[in-house]
């Protein structure tokens, strides 16, 4: 017995007050390489086309409720995690249930009741803790959405090259879905791009966090903002500028459904990388003097806009040239875009520009999806960087191959009614990150000690009791509602 209570205190002793990968220079550099997780194809690609596929108007509205109550509040619980374990997800979720109990174990002990109160708390000893589950279901959801991710993103990269080569000059909306479609219907390209996504995953992640992480999202993200707002202000100058705009903001609440609540949700924890680790992997690399608050509201924030933006940009041009915007599907982006770029003066080079900035966005978020893997390889079994990332690079590219032949020859099979694409995508999305989520809740709520967190927090007291009242209880209950409910 007393082993065990050795053990574990060890256990938390030995928990280094700094990640051994490194730590972020700065709050700014957490700002941004969190902004990079969370920015990326689900703002540009994605967004637009579930708003599409979802209502439009209620979709988003919902949307941005969810972030507001469920999801930003989720995150805050999520890097509170990371930064307090300071190690890979599953080692700091085991470190928090750990450091939590034996707290416990130094109150019972001063505690009159020594005995019986011992006995209670050392059948509560376990080196193990079932709370790691969330932290490996995380690793394996983030491998299951880079495997499909990266394909997209491969589409991205095929695209720089077609903008640049002049292909969307004066193209018409035939035109463009024939480009589109012929394009997808090719695995052998889909996997020449698949691959060479995966390798500069690789290569970035592989340099680890300040030689590749940071230098990558300084430069991109802000780029990509300016590029975005830009865009958008084009929009306004188009004809379908005000019918795309009201499809988008003026909610139709006869189309809100159980599904159209599941997709938006499920939607907010993709967008902001919440439920599966990513932000608990950035948050340990976070140093202790930083707010969470109010770096994660920065980071939410920035995310809501640019979905936003994206859906400012996108909509006007589906009603400009009379898309259906409930059918592309995740072709949206790439067949609207090209119009545009081609009807605009110096349109290829700006259309590049985009292709390229939107490659960036997203391999600053496929960073963040395979690190938690990596990061756990390497603590758990003593692997460099590069053999991890390796191994790991290796599995998802080999279960991209599903996602590519779900746009061409499998796209006839399905399970479900889903091709291996669809399925992924929704396992993932409404399945995995609410639950991952909902257990990040659940355990920062009631498992860690109180004082913990409000250490970590540093909140005035009204606000950190709202924010632990909407983790205990106000999202738990939401997320298992709209989960169980969307399911049905
Ligand atoms: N949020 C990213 C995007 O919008 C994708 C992403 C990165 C992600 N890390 C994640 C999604 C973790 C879910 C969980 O493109």
């Amino acid at each position: 017995m007393y082993n065990n209570i050795i053990r574990r205190e060890k256990v938390i002793k030995n928990n280094p007050r700094k990640s051994i990968h490194g730590q972020w220079s700065s709050k700014l550099i957490f700002i941004f390489a969190a902004t990079g997780s969370a920015v990326g194809l689900g703002n540009i690609w994605k967004f637009p086309w579930m708003t599409g596929e979802n209502g439009g108007g209620a979709f988003v509205l919902i949307y941005i409720v969810s972030v507001l109550i469920i999801a930003l509040p989720i995150m805050m619980a999520e890097v509170f995690i990371g930064r307090h374990g300071k190690q890979n997800p599953v080692a700091s979720l085991k470190y928090l249930a750990n450091e939590s109990s034996s707290f416990n174990f130094i109150e019972v002990d001063k505690s009159l009741n020594r005995v019986r109160s011992k006995r209670q708390s050392y059948s509560n000893y376990d080196d193990y803790s079932n709370w790691q589950l969330v932290g490996w279901a995380g690793i394996i959801a983030g491998i299951l959405i880079l495997s499909f991710y990266s394909v997209i993103a491969g589409w991205t990269i095929s695209y720089i090259f077609k903008a640049a080569t002049g292909v969307f000059d004066a193209i018409s909306l035939e035109q463009s879905q024939r480009l589109f479609n012929d394009f997808i219907s090719d695995p052998e390209k889909l996997l020449a791009w698949h691959t060479m996504f995966m390798i500069f995953t690789c290569y970035i992640v592989a340099k680890g966090v300040r030689g590749g992480l940071e230098k990558a999202v300084k430069f991109f993200i802000p780029s990509l903002f300016f590029l975005l707002i830009c865009l958008a202000i084009y929009s306004m100058t188009l004809p379908g500028f005000y019918d795309g705009i009201s499809y988008m903001f003026i909610p139709d609440i006869a189309k809100i459904d159980s599904n159209v609540i599941l997709s938006a949700m499920g939607m907010a924890f993709f967008s902001l990388s919440i439920g599966m680790g990513s932000l608990m992997i950035y948050g340990s690399y976070l140093s202790d003097k930083s707010s969470i608050t109010e770096v994660t509201a920065i980071v939410a924030f920035a995310d809501t806009f640019v979905a936003i933006l994206a859906g400012i940009i996108i909509f006007p041009m589906v009603f400009t040239y009379n898309l259906d915007p409930s059918s592309a599907g995740p072709g949206l982006i790439f067949q609207t875009l090209p119009i545009a770029f081609g009807a605009m003066p110096g349109g290829s080079i700006i259309a590049t520009l985009f292709f390229i900035l939107l490659f960036f966005a997203a391999i600053t978020s496929s960073i963040s999806l395979i690190e938690p893997a990596i990061s756990y390889m390497v603590e758990q079994y003593s692997l460099t960087r590069a053999k991890a990332t390796f191994r790991m690079g290796f599995i998802t590219w080999v279960l991209g191959l599903g996602t590519i032949l779900s746009f061409n020859y499998l796209s006839e099979y399905k399970f479900l009614g889903m091709t291996f694409f669809n399925l992924l995508d929704n396992f993932t999305s409404k399945v995995m990150l609410p639950l991952g989520g909902l257990l990040m809740a659940v355990f920062v709520g009631f498992i860690v000690k109180r004082n913990i967190v409000e250490e970590e927090l540093k909140l005035n007291t009204i606000i950190f009791n709202s924010w632990r009242l909407i983790i205990r209880f106000i999202a738990p209950i939401a997320v298992t509602l709209i989960f169980i409910n969307g399911l049905i």
